[in-house]
């Protein structure tokens, strides 16, 4: 049977070039030496050598095998480990821990130097998996990774979003023959895949899969839905069983779909591989949706091997009218998203993602874009478990062999997760719709249509104002997807689109792009602070601007977007530009903003106020959320001492109170109303009624006093990681929005791995002890220690830095 190991555990790690880089190519099997085998004082040879081998080696160097293994071999036997290395786990991201710089160069991807850095791993292989074919697979290295084992040079990759195997099988060693050495250097110099925030380093997890010699390819089954029937669900299945033996083999196969048994006998020839394909009929299949995401398993077992995974029972469809699931009319309510997290950076483990997802689904989010790379399996396990329709986006459509490769391995590694609808070739590429791009799009197509049973395939394509499309190009999709089409900046494009092409399928990619600092309620330029009212600063035209010009607050505002939807259900939906804020990209600001606002959410996760109008649209329980805080700091007063006070809720009608005295009840339009009041300290308080004027909903703002100390507070507990929001709070546990103080956060029992605020152009260097609070809070990210409770705790820090 299969084992999968974790080497995610125990690894040593070097920033910075090694002092003698690794050679890639040998003289002698396995004599690269240096760091890539054993070290003497590692008391293990770098290579064994043969009586022969040795005896050889002394003659050619006067006795002295060293010498001989130098000579002979080029062997590196001076490189030693120091005390510039140090002990992590995966994931891992070693740009995190850079100092921020003010370099134009950088800005765009989070301010912070490209750089090489290594791992190095040791580690025991059981000798009970002799005889099987042993497979080290990196989810996720960032960015041009090279790899070595043993002494020798295993290969590299290119791509930060493509994970990537190697069989090792010939070249490790088992139980008492010693330990394996496994070196990776990653390296970002040699250009950026994306023009935010990307991390560095070995930022998903390792493994080490043992599969018997007769064996399932795992990638090759593939159990997906043809159609839904009186009957039930007619399903298709495909798999392969393949023969790495020298001798040849018969065994039977049972398939098991969702309890659905199939047998097969096997009879497989030396060294071959036999694939499988047919269809069975699912009796009254539960069917896979956002509101009911029921998962059932295939698995394939025989004597030697077994393998499960889960499937969805569902249809995707799209015509001009809009996408369907499960052959009704389906509005995406979605967002896009890149994949960091504060504290982290994209180092980010499943409890992380699992977070993220379940708040934007809180907020009626039944989409996904996994925007501009491919999702990471985390991902995709949380999707399928919640149901999140994901479009899954190729990084690049360059029609290069390994990109292709990247491609073909992705999707079969992805086709049979549940959340998947869409492949996105591509965003935004300068190249859409000419006929080079046409070539290019089309290799990629082709991939997915040999492969590929039930999905659609789309791009995210710029538009001109005149709505120029390539029919031809248009070929190689299933819908032609587009990014802003709310927008004023692209003139009439999409609608010319519609116009001229009424039967072309048509679909919303990218929405919004409306920038929003958690807790701000002034634009501050400086400090790269964007209102919640609405910003006066645009990146289109950059600058602060009047009220009224194209691009101000971001591309388009919420209220656009929503409007938009209503009166073009053709599209789709939408993709809201993004859950969260994501590091890099600081539009519309330059230094020191370090992260992008065009989250629904900051960094940590905290909602922003426009989350609230969002969830109106979206979430039918009750609720009223009230903006902004109540304290006169940060507030915008004008000369007769009148603010602005709005909600979002989901319900007819709202009143306002301020310090108990009502400023009358107003009907919600597009969920939300407004009050000028003038301002007085102490609380307001905003209640909700529905249809027949029964308060279903309230929600408060008290005005803060001075801090009475920190409040930390559990705001998601997963497997392995608790989220803490720590809080500043005056004397009635009222937070105080204001407070920026730093604080020391003291944990026992468990291990801090990450603190972060939120703040856009907080420059300081990465800390786990010690954090700044932004508009009186911040987020400890918390290992737990296996079945311990722990304790932890925040001070104001006193450390003088
Ligand atoms: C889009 C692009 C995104 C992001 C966004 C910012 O055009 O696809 O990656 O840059 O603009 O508004």
């Amino acid at each position: 049977m299969r084992t999968r190991t974790n080497m995610n555990d125990d690894w040593l790690f070097h920033y910075g070039e090694l002092k003698v880089r690794p050679h890639e190519i040998a003289r002698k099997a396995y004599s690269l030496g240096g760091l890539t085998a054993s070290l003497p004082e590692e008391k293990q040879k770098r290579l064994p050598i043969s009586p022969g081998g040795s005896h050889f080696l002394r003659l050619i160097a006067q006795g002295d095998e060293e010498r001989g293994l130098r000579n002979l071999c080029g062997t590196d036997l001076d490189s030693e480990m120091d005390d510039t290395w140090r002990k992590i786990d995966l994931p891992h991201d070693w740009k995190m821990d850079l100092p921020y710089e003010n370099d134009g160069e950088t800005l765009m991807s989070g301010s912070k130097q490209d750089g090489v850095a290594y791992y190095r791993k040791r580690f025991g292989i059981d000798r009970k998996l002799e005889g099987k074919k042993l497979i080290l697979r990196f989810e996720g290295v960032m960015r041009m990774a090279d790899v070595w084992l043993n002494g020798a040079y295993l290969g590299h990759a290119n791509s930060g979003y493509t994970g990537f195997d190697f069989d090792v099988s010939g070249m490790v060693y088992f139980d008492d023959e010693g330990q394996n050495t496994l070196l990776v250097r990653t390296d970002t110099t040699r250009g950026s895949e994306g023009w935010w925030y990307e991390g560095a380093g070995i930022y998903r997890n390792v493994f080490l899969d043992a599969v018997p010699l007769v064996h399932f390819e795992e990638d090759d089954l593939y159990v997906y839905t043809k159609e839904l029937c009186d009957k039930g669900a007619l399903l298709g299945y495909e798999f392969s069983v393949a023969n790495d033996t020298g001798r040849d083999v018969s065994t039977s196969v049972c398939l098991d779909v969702a309890g659905v048994r199939k047998n097969f006998n096997v009879f497989l020839k030396k060294h071959s591989i036999e694939r499988f394909e047919g269809e069975v009929i699912l009796p009254d299949a539960r069917l896979w949706s956002p509101e009911h995401p029921h998962l059932y398993q295939a698995g394939l077992s025989m004597e030697e091997d077994e393998i499960v995974k889960s499937f969805g029972v569902r249809t995707f469809g799209y015509d001009k009218d809009g996408f369907m699931l499960n052959g009704r009319r389906y509005v995406l309510h979605g967002v896009c998203e890149h994949q960091d997290f504060a504290g982290m950076g994209v180092a980010l483990n499943q409890d992380i993602v699992d977070f993220k997802v379940r708040m934007m689904k809180d907020m009626g989010v039944n989409a996904w874009r996994s925007a501009h790379h491919f999702a990471s399996g985390d991902l995709l396990d949380v999707c399928d478990r919640l149901g999140i329709i994901l479009i899954d986006e190729n990084r690049l459509p360059e029609a290069s062999p390994w990109r292709l490769d990247d491609f073909r391995r992705m999707l079969k590694r992805c086709r049979m997760n549940a959340s998947v609808a869409f492949w996105s070739l591509g965003n935004e590429e300068l190249t859409g719709n000419t006929a080079f791009g046409r070539r290019s799009v089309l290799k990629f197509a082709e991939i997915v249509r040999e492969l590929d049973r039930e999905h659609l395939i789309v791009s995210a394509e710029l538009l001109s104002p005149e709505g120029f499309v390539d029919d031809d190009y248009l070929k190689s999709f299933d819908v032609l997807g587009i990014n802003y089409p709310e927008a004023g900046v692209m003139g009439d494009g999409a609608e010319l689109i519609r116009k001229n092409h009424p039967d072309i399928a048509m679909m919303s990619t990218e929405n919004a792009s409306y920038f929003s600092t958690r807790g701000i309620y002034m634009d501050d330029g400086e400090k790269c602070f964007c209102n919640n009212f609405g910003s006066m600063y645009s990146m289109v035209l950059p600058g602060r601007r009047k009220p009224s010009d194209p691009g101000v607050g971001g591309t388009a505002r919420p209220e656009k977007v929503m409007e938009y939807l209503e009166g073009h259900e053709y599209m789709g939906g939408v993709f809201l530009w993004t859950a969260f804020d994501y590091f890099g990209e600081p539009s519309p600001f330059g230094w020191p903003g370090i992260s992008s606002q065009f989250g629904i959410a900051d960094l940590c996760g905290i909602p922003k106020d426009y989350y609230y109008y969002y969830k109106a649209h979206w979430v039918d329980e009750a609720f009223i959320h009230v903006m902004p805080h109540w304290n006169r700091e940060g507030l915008e007063i004008d000369e007769d001492g009148k603010t602005r006070v709005r909600v979002f809720s989901n319900q007819k009608s709202a009143e306002l109170f301020i310090n108990g005295r009502s400023f009358g009840r107003k009907n919600l339009a597009d969920c939300s109303a407004e009050w000028n009041v003038e301002y007085v300290s102490g609380g307001i308080e905003v209640r909700a009624y529905d249809d027949e004027g029964r308060e279903t909903s309230s929600d408060v703002q008290d005005t803060a006093g001075s801090r009475a100390g920190f409040v930390l507070r559990k705001v998601f507990s997963g497997r392995t990681t608790d989220l803490v929001m720590i809080e500043s709070v005056d004397e009635n546990g009222t937070v105080i929005p204001t407070d920026d103080v730093c604080v020391s956060v003291e944990v026992s029992g468990a291990e801090v791995v990450g603190l972060g605020n939120g703040n856009p152009s907080d420059i300081s260097k990465r800390s786990l002890d010690e954090v700044s609070l932004f508009c009186g809070r911040a987020l400890a990210v918390v290992k737990r220690t296996e079945n311990s409770a722990y304790k932890i705790h925040a001070e104001e820090s006193i450390s003088v830095k």
